[in-house]
């Protein structure tokens, strides 16, 4: 099949090569299957694309491993026949929407014209459990917000100081608010590890208490990347779009905005499906892409949109080794696991917070049961994160819904809990086309290594996706507007018939490098 699509496509860009004249007077070069290659078809490189189509460039070419646009945007139809959902395995909600007629998160605009249905994600009620069932500490839940918000006053006060950035763990002791038993413990995890990009000020109202939302980051996140990524998301006064999240529940899947809006412009010789990258040879004068059957594909540029993990693990070669400066910029970054564990339960349960002896095991629990959701589903999701959702992906399905089990049978200890009738995770960090869910900032951020990630390699090799945006990072908007940016610089480029690309700085310094000090016994 893929084949079959790749000799019909190649043969249409030689085609097109070779007899129509080029959209570009300054073309010397139209020997080329395309002006540009955008490798991978996620947010990112289908938002390249229309940004280029809009400028009037189309002799592109969009690569993508897997069968369909989209990316991390993937659904998962799940549960018993004649219950059956749709699920998002991967995004699920736009975080930060709009407030009154300020600027909307662009994923929330792409929802609106494409009649995706999300819905604002207001959970009523939250309660606390232990390993011994109920247990009252939602208290300590208002405690550890409030925390979370001072360390991002005290994240501001440090930029305006330039002192040196710490982690997120080092911030809490600084502030007095090192959690001193398990409740204060998970109630900390739900604020840092799983809620962290998450700035929520209505929360500060009891009644609206806990708004679900998904992206997570660890106590060795940045201090300052983390107060910053999230106030320009969910803080309007720094521009950031509106503090509450909507969640997805779109049937169609939450993809359709990015699948819609490609099947606006994108003409089906642009795209090539099914088509996994190995190599990417680049030199001043253009890039060779290899794919895994042999097929070269010939190009000026390249847009690489691959995830940091996949350019972490070394997934795809790259001839000559990519420069130090660009390497160094890779690793600084950390690809994070977020998974969603489903089940599907005969009856409904509530949202929940579970404080286990053990940090980070299965402590978050949503209902999608809800009026607002998928009403009378029996669905529910528990949320692992970091190096236990790595513990998870190496365990069979089975014992890991055993534990899971194990954790909801101690939370219900009266109740005689069922199995569920459904079960389901995907495995993000062994995806080879992923390798984790999203970047995060490790401490200390250095914006210099930001720069170097973004920066263009000898004119031709460029960078796209989440892990590009400094702003907005891990974030689905994140990854729109760097391929808005990216897809902007290139039409440029093409237009002036060459440039220079996205500068890089030589050596990325610290903001203090130590003083000498002399080491006497
Ligand atoms: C579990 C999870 C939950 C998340 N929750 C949210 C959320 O609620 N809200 C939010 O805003 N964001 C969330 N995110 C983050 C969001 O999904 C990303 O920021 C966004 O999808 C990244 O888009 P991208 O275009 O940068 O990268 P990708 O979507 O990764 O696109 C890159 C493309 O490259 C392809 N590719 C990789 N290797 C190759 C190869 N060798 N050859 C050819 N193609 C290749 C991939 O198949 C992929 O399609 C979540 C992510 C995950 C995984
Ligand atoms: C995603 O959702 C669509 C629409 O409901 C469905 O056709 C498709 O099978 C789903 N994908 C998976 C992998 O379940
Ligand atoms: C946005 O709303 C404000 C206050 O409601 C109003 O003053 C302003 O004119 C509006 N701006 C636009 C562009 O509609
Ligand atoms: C479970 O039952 C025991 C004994 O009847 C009771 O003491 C305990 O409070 C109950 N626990 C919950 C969570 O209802
Ligand atoms: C984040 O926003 C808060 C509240 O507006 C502000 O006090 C703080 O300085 C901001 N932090 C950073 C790092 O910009
Ligand atoms: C790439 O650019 C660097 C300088 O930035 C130069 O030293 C190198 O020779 C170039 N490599 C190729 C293959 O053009």
């Amino acid at each position: 099949m893929r084949q079959v699509h790749l000799t019909v496509l190649l043969s249409f860009a030689a085609f097109a090569t070779a007899f129509l004249p080029s959209a570009s007077q300054h073309d010397h070069r139209s020997t080329k299957d395309a002006k540009v290659l955008i490798l991978g078809g996620g947010v990112a490189g289908v938002i390249a694309a229309r940004t280029l189509h809009r400028k009037g460039i189309d002799d592109f070419l969009i690569v993508e491993a897997r069968d369909e646009l989209g990316g991390r945007m993937q659904n998962y139809t799940f549960g018993v026949p004649g219950k059956q959902y749709t699920i998002e395995l991967g995004p699920n909600w736009i975080q930060g929407t709009q407030t009154g007629n300020g600027t909307a998160n662009p994923i929330l605009v792409l929802a609106r014209k494409h009649h995706v249905k999300n819905q604002y994600n207001n959970y009523d009620s939250i309660t606390t459990y232990d390993y011994n069932g109920f247990k009252e500490y939602r208290h300590l839940l208002d405690t550890s917000y409030n925390q979370f918000v001072q360390t991002g006053v005290v994240a501001g006060e440090r930029v305006e100081t330039q002192q040196v950035d710490l982690s997120l763990q080092s911030a809490y002791g600084i502030i007095g608010a090192t959690p001193k038993n398990l409740y204060e413990a998970a109630c900390q995890y739900y604020e840092v590890d799983w809620e962290c990009k998450y700035f929520l000020l209505s929360r500060l109202d009891p009644a609206n208490h806990c708004d679900g939302t998904s992206i997570s980051c660890t106590g060795q996140n940045s201090w300052i990347a983390t107060a910053w990524n999230n106030n320009f998301t969910f803080d309007t006064d720094m521009g950031g779009f509106s503090d509450t999240n909507n969640l997805c529940i779109d049937q169609r899947g939450f993809k359709t905005i990015i699948q819609a809006e490609a099947a606006e412009f994108l003409q089906p010789q642009q795209v090539s499906l099914n088509s996994v990258v190995t190599s990417i040879e680049y030199s001043d004068d253009g890039a060779t892409v290899t794919l895994t059957d042999g097929t070269t594909l010939t190009s000026d540029y390249v847009l690489c949109t691959f995830s940091l993990g996949v350019l972490q693990y070394g997934d795809v070669a790259f001839k000559p080794a990519l420069p130090s400066w660009k390497m160094e910029a890779i690793q600084s970054l950390v690809m994070a696991t977020y998974t969603k564990i489903f089940l599907q339960f005969e009856e409904n349960f509530l949202m929940a917070i579970y404080a286990d002896k053990e940090r980070g095991r299965y402590p978050i629990w949503q209902s999608l049961d809800h009026v607002k959701f998928f009403p009378g589903s029996g669905l529910v999701f528990v949320t692992v994160t970091g190096d236990f959702s790595l513990r998870i992906e190496a365990m069979e399905d089975s014992d890991v819904q055993a534990e899971v089990m194990e954790v909801f049978r101690a939370m219900y200890p009266n109740i005689t809990v069922p199995d569920p009738v459904a079960f389901h995770f995907k495995r993000w960090n062994a995806d080879p086309l992923f390798r984790g869910s999203y970047s995060n900032w490790p401490a200390s951020f250095l914006p210099g290594h930001s720069t170097n990630l973004r920066a263009t390699v000898n004119q031709t090799l460029w960078f796209a996706g989440e892990g590009t945006s400094l702003k907005y990072y891990g974030f689905l908007h994140g990854a729109y507007y760097e391929g808005l940016h990216a897809g902007g610089e290139i039409a440029k480029c093409v237009e002036d018939g060459g440039c220079a690309g996205l500068q890089h700085v030589n050596t990325v310094l610290d903001a203090s490098p130590y003083p000498f000090v002399s080491i006497t016994p």
